[in-house]
């Protein structure tokens, strides 16, 4: 290992470490990482890191509470060996939507996970697409959300789209069809989601969009059970929507999600990286690369 910056590679995102090492020409460090048979986990640094700047990357996508354990165990271990500086650089950044006690009693585990990646060493925390900006607010280091969804309308340009028309399939979504749309020039509106609080149940209502023998190209940040794409997938068909493409930065696709999706009429789903072993067509090495270029 010769450089100053080092990628280390959490056990949940090898093939994005190693894509993101080689876009900075850096040395990508595996660690040595098993699992008890009681659960409890292992991590190991093969080598010091002393004195270098190391950015550990590890999304916290399901099993969220053991990826997360893990990666408190690798800053710690990072911090301990004598690093220099340390970027927890996590994709998925699992509670991120516990943002706020909605009902009284509730903790916010976003807040108590920040504290405790700040606690185990990070200097720098980056994500991407991250569900709530609000999220970031309990960060005292430097914290940044980026975005993978000008990567993701580069390659839906690549594809040939029938007069696409791009739908937020929530307000919060919003951002993301807007740059997605951007780059696509093409228009784009977006639909009312409502979430029962306590059920999670959703319901969602369209707007009068005539998407006849247009491909609706739907975006959100995270798809996990399906159903919010399903909801908004259900009413550009009933729109005329020739076909319903779903992109998002983080396809978890949980339980049935992928058969939600099929019965509700979309035709495609396109992932990125953050999660491991899910259908990877765009990859957001680019924007952490050329994120820790600047910060470092
Ligand atoms: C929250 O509203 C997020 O932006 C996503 O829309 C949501 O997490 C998707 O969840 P699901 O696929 O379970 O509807």
């Amino acid at each position: 290992m010769t450089h100053a910056l080092l990628i280390v590679s959490g056990p949940a995102s090898p093939t994005l470490a190693r894509r993101v090492a080689d876009a900075m020409k850096t040395d990508v460090m595996q660690l040595e990482h098993k699992v008890f048979p009681d659960g409890e986990t292992y991590i190991r640094f093969p080598e010091s890191v002393a004195g270098k700047q190391v950015a550990v990357i590890q999304s916290c996508y399901p099993p969220q509470n053991k990826n997360l354990v893990d990666l408190l165990f690798i800053l710690d271990g990072a911090r301990e060996m004598g690093a220099k500086e340390i970027a927890a650089i996590v994709p998925y950044f699992a509670y991120a939507r516990q943002d706020d006690a909605y009902r009284s009693g509730e903790a916010v585990s976003a807040k108590t996970n920040a504290r405790l990646i700040e606690a185990a060493g990070a200097s720098h925390f980056l994500t991407i697409d991250i569900p709530s900006n609000k999220a970031l607010r309990f960060f005292k280091i430097h914290s940044e959300n980026l975005t993978c969804m000008n990567l993701i309308a580069t390659y839906l340009k690549t594809r040939s789209l029938e007069s696409p028309y791009v739908l937020a399939p929530d307000d919060g979504a919003i951002p993301l069809a807007q740059t997605v749309s951007t780059t696509l020039r093409c228009e784009y509106a977006w639909f009312e989601k409502l979430r029962d609080k306590v059920t999670g149940a959703v319901s969602t209502s369209g707007k009068d969009v005539d998407l006849k023998g247009r491909d609706a190209i739907i975006v959100d940040d995270v798809i996990s059970t399906g159903k919010t794409i399903a909801n908004a997938a259900q009413i550009a068909k009933k729109q005329g929507a020739k076909r319903a493409i779903a992109a998002c930065a983080h396809p978890l696709l949980t339980g049935d999600a992928e058969q939600t999706l099929r019965s509700a009429g979309v035709d495609e789903t396109i992932g990125t990286d953050s999660i491991e072993s899910r259908p990877q067509l765009v990859s957001i090495a680019p924007v952490l690369a050329e994120a820790l270029r600047r910060i470092w």
